[in-house]
């Protein structure tokens, strides 16, 4: 019961690895606002995990739904002491065929979201004035560029390097930015970047979602599951120390 007492807000967690979060989180004794722009999908996996979780209606893409999101969690559990920024958004292209509409949109959710949640959550933190503890989502994709996945990769890298300018700003305040950056994870997300791939690499669906996973030194396409331990930690007391930094969780694809 690491996070007993604790209370958590995380963002796209209707489904995927932000779900897994929640339900982590819940086990080891913390209450959570399950926010997602999906907010059907957000009502049902709260009130699946029961009375420990809410859901909680939330854009990260619009400011006032920011501001909305944040005050209706931190009504609803008495304040907020932990926030996983999980929400994102997935396209590739070739660098020739890059839409605006396209970079946009991701660079709206991915980075703005990432920025603008936890500047509302950090007021939040600091007007309360007992710290807290901030986890950002980045990737393996934001540590390399990669041929089809530009504008992704480039929106992973922002938030490695938002989590180091955060870090070192927020410390000073008793809150402590930090980052996952996962490798390839199992589920929707990858079905959808599967499917990218098929179209511009030429492939049937299912074989490039087979030949990462294969290629994974550990051996297996991670699961939602093999990143709450890491998750939990940086949540915890334990991590106190722990200042803008991001975590490889990727069965050994980065080093660094
Ligand atoms: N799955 C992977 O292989 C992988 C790898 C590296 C990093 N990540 C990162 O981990 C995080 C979670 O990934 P996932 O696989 O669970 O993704 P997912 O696509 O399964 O879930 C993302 C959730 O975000 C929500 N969302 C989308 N736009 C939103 C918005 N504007 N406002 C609020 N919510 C919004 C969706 O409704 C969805 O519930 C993301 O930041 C992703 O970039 C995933």
């Amino acid at each position: 019961m690491r996070l007993s007492g604790k209370t958590a807000l995380i963002t796209g967690a209707a489904r995927g690895i932000g779900l897994a979060f929640a339900r982590a989180y819940v086990a080891e004794g913390a209450r959570v606002a399950i926010s997602d722009i999906d907010v059907a999908r957000a009502e049902a996996a709260a009130s699946d995990i029961g009375k420990a979780a809410v859901a909680v209606e939330m854009n990260v893409a619009q400011q006032d739904s920011i501001e909305a999101g944040v005050a209706a969690a931190a009504e609803a559990l008495g304040g907020i002491d932990i926030l996983i920024n999980n929400a994102a958004i997935f396209t590739a292209a070739p660098i020739t065929e890059i839409a605006r509409a396209d970079y946009d949109r991701v660079f709206a959710i991915n980075v703005a979201g990432t920025l603008f949640t936890l500047q509302a959550v950090a007021r939040h933190m600091i007007e309360r004035g007992r710290g807290g503890k901030i986890i950002n989502m980045a990737s393996q994709a934001g540590r390399r560029g990669e041929a089809l996945v530009g504008v992704y990769c480039a929106s992973k890298a922002a938030v490695i390097s938002l989590t180091q300018s955060a870090g070192l700003n927020l410390i000073a305040h008793g809150i402590n930015v930090n980052a996952i950056a996962p490798g390839v994870v199992d589920g929707e997300h990858w079905d959808g970047v599967d499917a990218f791939f098929a179209k511009y690499e030429n492939k049937p669906l299912g074989q490039k979602k087979a030949e990462v996973g294969a290629a994974v030194p550990y051996g297996r396409m991670g699961r939602a599951e093999d990143l709450t331990g890491m998750a939990i930690f940086l949540a915890s007391d334990e991590a106190d120390y722990i200042v803008a930094q991001t975590y490889n969780v990727d069965g050994g694809n980065w080093m660094s």
